[in-house]
């Protein structure tokens, strides 16, 4: 299982679209994927698939097997959802660490993807979900504070954990094209960290995503052949073809020096301080 954070400093730049709309994309080329909301305070990504999860994380907690936390979406795809319960995630004792990392391996052979949309911001367990990720992917608006807070979030994430690759997605983009907006967001990074950014993607403002959110359905399935589909296609169609080509990756049994040890480090307590 490859696992994927979809990360941003700021809030509303559109992560929950990017996950949700991605993991569509990757499912439809006959991957399996796993949604896992991990915006503690937020969580969404039911919402945009319009469903109604009978059980999220915050129940494994309570005793639930996280098979039985599985909300199904649709053919390839399948959620856990976040909820107020998670908040718990942060102050787990030992043993229910333990049997948590337990679970969520359990999972692992089950999907080729795990794609994590994470809360805005420098927390804790945002760093930890990036922390334990094959790919970190950020994304980026116009905005002079998504681009400030962007550069934050990649600042502590290198010097914390060491994390030495991000992919960008440009959002939102209006009168400029992404390719703009990267170069100069990526000159400013590489000028101050030994960090390696890549463009993912990017996508123009587009209103019918608003209207796909309001109606509670991704732009992937009410209008398949608009540009902005196209282009979660194209980005799903690269990435599944960059692992394809480094061999999936385990992330239970690897332990790489850029990264701690797969998704068990996302129960582990924080060390050190952001
Ligand atoms: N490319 C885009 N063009 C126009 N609106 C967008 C675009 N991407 C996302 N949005 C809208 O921006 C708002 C925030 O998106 P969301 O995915 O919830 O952001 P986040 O998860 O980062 O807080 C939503 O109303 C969403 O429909
Ligand atoms: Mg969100």
């Amino acid at each position: 299982m490859r696992i994927i954070a979809i990360s941003s400093g700021k809030g509303g730049v559109g992560k929950t679209t990017l996950a949700c709309n991605l993991g569509l994309a990757i499912a439809e080329q006959n991957k399996r994927v796993l949604m896992i909301d991990g915006d503690l305070g937020l969580a969404n990504v039911d919402i945009h698939f319009g469903v109604r999860p009978m059980h999220h994380l915050g129940d494994v907690l309570q005793g639930k097997s996280i098979k039985e936390c599985i909300t199904p979406l649709m053919k390839n795809i399948d959620l856990i959802a976040g909820g107020s319960g998670l908040v718990e995630l942060t102050h787990l004792n030992a043993f229910q660490r333990r049997e948590l990392i337990n679970q969520v391996q359990d999972l692992q052979f089950s999907y080729d993807y795990a794609i994590i949309d994470t809360s805005s911001g420098i927390y804790e367990h945002v760093l930890h979900l990036n922390a334990v990720a094959d790919e970190c992917i950020i994304v980026l608006t116009q905005d002079p504070s998504s681009f400030a807070d962007a550069y934050a979030m990649i600042k502590v994430l290198h010097q914390k954990y060491k994390l030495q690759n991000f992919k960008v997605v440009c959002n939102q983009m209006k009168g400029m094209r992404g390719e703009q907006l990267f170069i100069k967001f990526a000159e400013v990074v590489e000028r101050f960290l030994s960090v390696r950014l890549s463009l993912l993607g990017s996508l123009p403002f587009d209103e019918n995503l608003q209207k796909a959110q309001q109606q509670q359905r991704t732009i992937m399935r009410q209008t398949t052949n608009s540009p902005a589909a196209q282009i979660f296609r194209e980005i799903a169609v690269e990435l599944v073809a960059e692992s394809d080509l480094s061999g999936a990756h385990n992330s239970f049994s690897e332990n790489t020096s850029q990264r701690t040890s797969g998704l068990a480090a996302i129960f582990k307590p924080a060390t050190g301080h952001a």
